[in-house]
């Protein structure tokens, strides 16, 4: 199947020019100007006059199908890949999870399990290790050499759910300096945050913005110093997950301009939502229960300025959603009951055109640096992924900047019933979808299938 993609604007992260695209079988064959008049007859041509053809978005956070809590995310990997393909991502990499007590390959089995026959685009995993021990160390390196799974990660939040202490965090980096691999952190302080939620309970505070209000962004820069300095000691890089607090991120910055390899992201509900939706009345607050929490208003302006200087180096979504109905509802009377996370793996490409790009944050380039190919660069997808050249996977997205969105849950294609952003208008949008060469999405229209992503084993990280 050849398709060509003509008279649109390549945009890569370092490159902004006219050019056609031409596509053959599953791969990029040819980026080149008029290529109708050199190429002869294709299957199909899209003409993409007035939009940008770029790399199909890449989300290096996600929870597909993710028990928590007693409740199970909402989306799994058939519902969740197509409502990211909707949205312009064409791979993500999900968090497959060490059983409690079990093997980090029965994890990796039960992954596998979830997303196979599913999966509508490309996926990759990484590994949540809540256990440290001769064996899972061991596991670790397997993982990264044979099984295409070269990233961890761990908390310092979720005590007696995923917390691990600090040696076994130092154990796990220095491990992972040996086997290149890369560990992801979530930075909060939650054995003391935990003292905070249980006092706010005892004194009657159980509203949802009380799961803000017990979880300071103090707590997350002490926490974020500190896996900084286990990494450090290490002598490996660390990547901060959902970094939320202008405290976390002056941690990075001190770090990155000391040389260390510290990475971080954050994510679209950072920089467009903030602590005052916890304040919607009734139990909507709910909605926005995530961990770290939504912080408080202008703190975004730090996030958009550490995008800019590159000290955050991607925006992921941590999408993990969890519908009100039935699941947000669980913590009516107690906020620390609340399912923690929000849907997002749709909106991300639409919101950070829209609040980057258009209002002048970040210029084209940045905007497909932020959304593909650091993420690619950074968790062994690249140049596979990440990129419009030839000989890449065509993954490639055609996208209309002056397509307007009205955000809604009675439209979106995540299933779940809310939408953080329900009633936001965004301008920038895909029209055409490409998953290797497949068109999945044309004109709000699915033409993908379950099944048709397949899991890509990843190298390790670019830069050491
Ligand atoms: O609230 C969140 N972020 N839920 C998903 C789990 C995690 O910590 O990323
Ligand atoms: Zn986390
Ligand atoms: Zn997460």
């Amino acid at each position: 199947m050849k398709t060509l993609i003509k008279n649109g604007t390549v945009a890569t992260a370092s490159d902004i020019f006219q050019a056609d695209v031409l596509i053959e079988g599953e791969k990029i064959s040819l980026v080149g100007i008029n290529l109708a008049q050199r190429v002869g007859a294709v299957d199909r041509t899209v003409d993409a006059t007035g939009k940008y053809v770029i790399p199909g978005g890449i989300d290096p956070h996600t929870h597909l199908d993710m028990p928590f809590g007693g409740t199970t995310s909402a989306d799994d990997f058939e519902t969740g890949t197509r409502a990211a393909a909707f949205g312009g991502t064409t791979s993500l990499v999900d968090f497959a999870i060490q059983p409690q007590k079990g093997a980090l390959r029965q994890g990796l089995d039960d992954w596998h399990k979830k997303a196979e026959g599913k999966a509508c685009v490309d996926y990759g995993f990484h590994m949540i290790v809540r256990d440290v021990n001769k064996d899972t160390l061991g596991e670790m390196d397997t993982l990264v050499k044979n099984e295409g799974v070269p990233s961890f990660k761990m908390f310092t939040a979720y005590p007696g759910v995923f917390l691990v202490d600090d040696a076994s965090i130092f154990r796990a980096m220095q491990r992972t300096g040996g086997n290149g691999g890369l560990i992801c952190m979530h930075a909060e302080n939650g054995p003391v945050i935990d003292v905070l939620i249980e006092q706010a309970l005892a004194r009657g505070d159980t509203a949802p913005k009380w799961h803000g209000l017990t979880r300071p962004p103090r707590l997350e820069g002490e926490a974020t110093n500190r896996v900084i300095a286990l990494a450090e000691v290490a002598k490996v890089p660390v990547y901060v997950v959902h970094l939320s607090a202008k405290e976390a991120l002056a941690e990075v910055r001190e770090a990155r301009d000391r040389g260390v390899y510290a990475y971080a992201e954050t994510c679209p509900q950072y920089l467009f939502l903030s602590h005052d939706n916890y304040e919607e009345p009734d139990f909507e607050g709910a909605k926005y229960v995530m961990s770290p929490p939504l912080r408080m208003k202008g703190n975004e302006d730090s996030l958009w300025h550490g995008l800019k200087q590159d000290d955050l180096a991607l925006v992921a979504t941590d999408h993990c959603p969890f519908c009100m109905k039935g699941e947000k509802e669980l913590g009516r009377g107690n906020f620390a009951k609340i399912p923690n996370g929000a849907p997002g793996i749709e909106t991300r490409m639409s919101l950070l055109w829209d609040g980057g790009v258009r209002a002048g944050r970040i210029d084209i380039n940045r905007f497909v640096q932020i959304t593909s190919t650091a993420p690619a660069k950074i968790f062994g997808l690249y140049p596979r992924k990440g990129s419009v050249a030839p000989g890449a996977d065509a993954d490639v997205v055609v996208f209309d900047p002056e397509k307007e969105i009205r955000w809604s849950a009675k439209t979106h294609h995540m299933r779940v019933d809310y939408n953080p952003y329900e009633g936001r208008v965004t301008r920038g949008a895909p029209t055409h979808v490409f998953s290797r060469g497949e068109l999945i999405v044309e004109n709000d229209q699915w033409r993908g299938k379950a099944g048709h992503g397949r899991f890509i084993k990843r190298a390790g990280p670019l830069a050491r």
